[in-house]
């Protein structure tokens, strides 16, 4: 079986259009998403629509409940809350747009995998709703509090993004109880390029799957992932989008520029030089 996986779009369509034509050639058996369709870009609208037509199993990101208004971000997160209003207000205007934001779960489980926006094992307690307490990244720290109940997880693989920088993290068998931080390995895709992970049956996997925008591993690709069960692997890929045409049209955005961080994601499309360079190996 292929399973085909996604997220953190983040309003980017162009990554999103490349997204769905690689994994038109792969012809994966099930799609995921990973949440946070909207927030960050000024073009949330544009993703949400696409999104609920396609209409794959998709698990809420945190920027999704945030611009359902269902909890509120941290104070000095000043960027994040501007581009949480400004596509609260886009969405307003669309009806039935709010709603399908808030109906999406937590998490997902299926019979070898878990499928959540961040971290299992930050999730609140069934039935509660979400604070933004529950999106705190998985720095080491925060890994090393998680390692006792990951390796009692049910499921061997976990697929979650929130980071936008692509890895997978091994737990490997024989490791001590409760495991070391040390033990731990870490596969991370080489700058610009993929990275196909063969899995051993007694380890467990968390992949954190990258983002479609906003990268924070200095490489402006759409980040996809495949598990493929039959040959026993996860596959991480770099897909290039037109990073040029979305730079411009961010750059010539009247509102999203004002944003320290757009600014910064904006300066490394113009850096990376788009799809041509990218796929001709630059950086
Ligand atoms: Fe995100």
């Amino acid at each position: 079986m292929k399973i085909y996986f996604f997220g953190d779009i983040h309003g980017n369509e162009y990554a999103l259009e490349a997204c769905l034509q690689h994994a038109a050639q792969i012809k994966p058996d099930e799609i995921y998403c990973l949440g946070d369709l909207v927030g960050w870009l000024p073009f949330g609208d544009r993703t949400l629509a696409r999104m609920r037509l396609l209409g794959f199993p998709t698990v809420a990101g945190n920027h999704d409940m945030m611009v359902a208004g269902l909890f509120k971000d941290h104070p000095q997160q000043l960027d994040r809350m501007q581009a949480t209003a400004y596509n609260a207000g886009l969405l307003s205007a669309i009806p039935g747009a709010v709603e399908f934001l808030r109906s999406l779960p937590l998490f997902l489980e299926r019979e070898n995998f878990f499928i959540t926006h961040n971290n299992p094992f930050l999730l609140p307690a069934q039935g509660e709703v979400p604070a933004i307490e529950c999106f705190e990244y998985l720095t080491e720290a925060v890994l090393e509090a998680s390692l006792s109940e990951w390796s009692n997880f049910p499921k061997q693989v976990i697929f979650s993004g929130h980071d936008h920088v692509p890895a997978i993290y091994e737990l490997p068998a024989g490791a001590s109880s409760p495991p070391e931080l040390g033990e731990i390995k870490v596969h991370r895709p080489p700058a610009g390029q993929g990275l196909t992970l063969r899995l051993h049956l007694s380890s467990r996997y968390w992949v954190k799957a990258g983002s479609l925008a906003m990268n924070r591993d200095s490489v402006p690709m759409a980040n996809s992932v495949l598990y493929d069960t039959v040959e026993e692997t996860i596959t991480l890929f770099r897909l290039p989008f037109p990073a040029v045409r979305l730079g411009r049209e961010l750059q010539s955005h009247f509102f999203a520029p004002n944003l320290t961080a757009v600014r910064n994601y904006i300066g490394l499309l113009d850096e990376y030089g788009g799809d041509d360079r990218v796929r001709n190996g630059a950086k």
